[in-house]
């Protein structure tokens, strides 16, 4: 005999009469004067179980004893709800069943917590997921998750994408962060190490002919988890021969729109803007620019090349900049506010914000008397000021400067109430190959290594490597980046010279990557593709805080799983079969 006959959330009106078996959780019990009313929750939703002391006193006895999460399985007949009493807001609300027969299948204690209230403490909730994930809000956030993979899969199958595995006992690849190591007893004093991304199998999947790879791909980065960001999580992963920026652009535009009207029901227009990483550095101060609000950079440098202001002269002599925004408003910032977004810009690296109100035709700033009139002009022109605006300047060395003014962009943004609701997409291209690590004293890929240098810079990179472009891209949404990925290096030559310029000896490329300059040599097709982050896409759009509140099961503070209170360390004789001694902060040998 199966549990039940439907699923209690799938039944409707039309299913009046009918004699059904369901089975569930108890979301809620109410007594009504004799009457036991009952909310039993299965995956499908909830439908409403009634017990009437009169026609059925065993199922209505049984009833009374129910509490909240206890499992059962109730026998009864599907009734319309008398129409004062259906409930428009659950989509079983016009019926209801009228219990016979009731069995207990399971209890459960006091909870820990009460399902309906969203202020329970964050730990307390991890450590009790598996209630946690029967809240409604947790089961919509898993809900978009599983719609938007499963939108991800029919769209890309039907365009010839085949779903490939890659290993997770990796090879060591440099990305940028740290990597996990695996040991094992097998070689005791190696390790694998897991992938940060699925990133050199894939090119290996379309050198070897497979031209339309993609999955749904676990990555692990042994970094602090963050709002955003997390050792573990997971990537939409994409590769393609024989491509093009334009035509992966486009594909991938595509997935979007569908993937946002199947999982949101919205029309996202496409083509998305493009923008290169140079406009968005300068206009927004970052690579990933939200672009749901205007309050855009300029650079006004120009306008105080000869200006008497000392603070700004001597920045613009030594070959810094002078930029800022205008904002709408901000007209009763106090001086305590302002000195506030001093040390907001203090805490970006920066020195100070200077700023200019422009009231009543006049400009109020304790800066204004050191400016000359044109040079005022010339500001607020500059910023695009208008009358009942503020405008907030940074003198500093460019990079500085563009550190402090895109976080103080956002942070007045969010405070002045200025960002629109909306789904604004762009691509960012034209990123610089390398970046220059000064403590390091060495260039590093500022993607990955593998991305392509654009076609004019292919030639002499090695001299200008501050110039030159890498054929790399991001997908960034509402100001966070969803994705990123390039056309990649498919012959071992350049490949092997950019090797070089992260200060790798022949030796040490042809140790670490042999396997995929070798199989550059032999026949690799141009290729490219992107990667994009599930956990950052669901979170957006289940409008979610955290990517913890679109993960069944994650790490905690500290990457700590409190349910199951991993990482636990090993005992002395796992150590000692993977050859591992583990030196403890006392600087003891913890296995001796
Ligand atoms: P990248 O490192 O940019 O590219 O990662 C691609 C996308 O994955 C998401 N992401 C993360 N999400 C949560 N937690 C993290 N720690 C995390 N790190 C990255 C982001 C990001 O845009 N191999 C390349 C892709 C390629 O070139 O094809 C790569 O991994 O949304």
């Amino acid at each position: 005999m199966s549990y039940r006959t439907h699923m209690g959330g799938d039944l409707r009106a039309e299913h009046e009469g009918a004699r059904v078996t369901v089975a569930g959780w108890v979301a809620r019990r109410r007594d009504h004067g004799g009457l036991v009313f009952v909310d039993l929750r299965d995956q499908a939703g909830l439908v409403q179980l009634v017990f009437n002391p009169e026609d059925q006193p065993e199922a209505h006895a049984g009833a009374h004893q129910l509490r909240a999460e206890f499992v059962v399985q109730a026998e009864g007949v599907v009734r319309r709800r008398a129409p004062e009493t259906v409930n428009p807001r659950l989509a079983t609300g016009e019926i209801e069943i009228h219990v016979e027969r009731l069995d207990l299948l399971n209890t459960a204690p006091v909870l820990p917590f009460q399902l309906d209230d969203d202020g329970v403490d964050e730990t307390l909730r991890l450590h009790h997921r598996y209630l946690d994930l029967r809240r409604d809000t947790m089961r919509h956030n898993v809900r978009v998750r599983f719609a938007l993979t499963r939108t991800i899969r029919r769209y890309l199958e039907e365009r010839g994408f085949w779903e490939l595995e890659t290993p997770i006992l990796y090879k060591s690849t440099p990305e940028g962060a740290r990597e996990f190591l695996v040991p094992t007893s097998t070689h005791p004093g190696r390790f694998y190490a897991l992938p940060q991304s699925p990133q050199t199998y894939k090119q290996l999947y379309v050198i070897s002919g497979f031209e339309r790879y993609y999955q749904i791909a676990r990555c692990f980065r042994d970094e602090a988890t963050r709002a955003d960001r997390t050792a573990e999580f997971t990537q939409l992963d994409i590769e393609m021969a024989f491509v093009e920026p334009d035509e992966l652009h486009d594909l991938m535009e595509g997935l979007f729109q569908t993937v946002w009207r199947d999982v949101a029901g919205i029309d996202l227009e496409i083509p998305f803007p493009r923008l290169t990483h140079a406009e968005a550095v300068l206009r927004y101060g970052s690579d990933k620019p939200d672009t749901r609000f205007g309050c855009e950079i300029a650079d006004v440098t120009d306008a105080l090349r000869g200006t008497e202001f000392k603070a700004f002269r001597g920045v613009v002599d030594s070959g810094g900049v002078v930029r800022g925004l205008a904002v709408p408003g901000a007209l009763d910032f106090s001086r305590k506010d302002f000195d506030g977004l001093v040390e907001f810009a203090k805490t970006w690296g920066g020195k100070g914000v200077a700023w200019l109100q422009l009231q009543g035709g006049e400009i109020r700033s304790p800066i204004a008397k050191f400016l000359a009139a044109d040079e005022l002009d010339a500001i607020a022109a500059g910023v695009g000021a208008k009358e009942g605006d503020t405008i907030l300047l940074v003198a500093d060395a460019e990079d500085a400067a563009v550190r402090v003014l895109g976080p103080l962009r956002l942070h007045l943004g969010e405070r002045l109430g200025l960002i629109q609701e909306g789904w604004n997409f762009l691509w960012v291209t034209g990123f610089p190959m390398f970046e220059w690590l000064p403590d390091e004293n060495r260039w590093k890929a500022s993607h990955n290594p593998f991305s392509a240098p654009e076609p004019e810079d292919e030639a002499d990179f090695e001299e200008r490597p501050r110039e030159a472009r890498a054929r790399q891209y991001d997908l960034v949404l509402n100001g966070n980046e969803v994705g990123g990925g390039s056309i990649r290096n498919h012959r071992a030559e350049v490949q092997g010279r950019i090797f070089a310029m992260l200060g790798m000896s022949e030796e040490e490329a042809e140790a670490k990557f042999s396997f995929l300059l070798r199989a550059l040599r032999m026949g690799a097709p141009p290729h490219g593709g992107i990667a994009f982050g599930i956990d950052r896409l669901a979170m957006l759009l289940a409008g979610a805080e955290s990517l913890r509140d679109v993960t069944a099961f994650p790490k905690g503070q500290g990457g700590v799983d409190p349910l199951t209170g991993a990482p636990t360390p090993a005992s002395p004789a796992e150590l000692r079969q993977y050859g591992i001694r583990v030196v403890a902060e006392s600087g003891k040998d913890a296995n001796v």
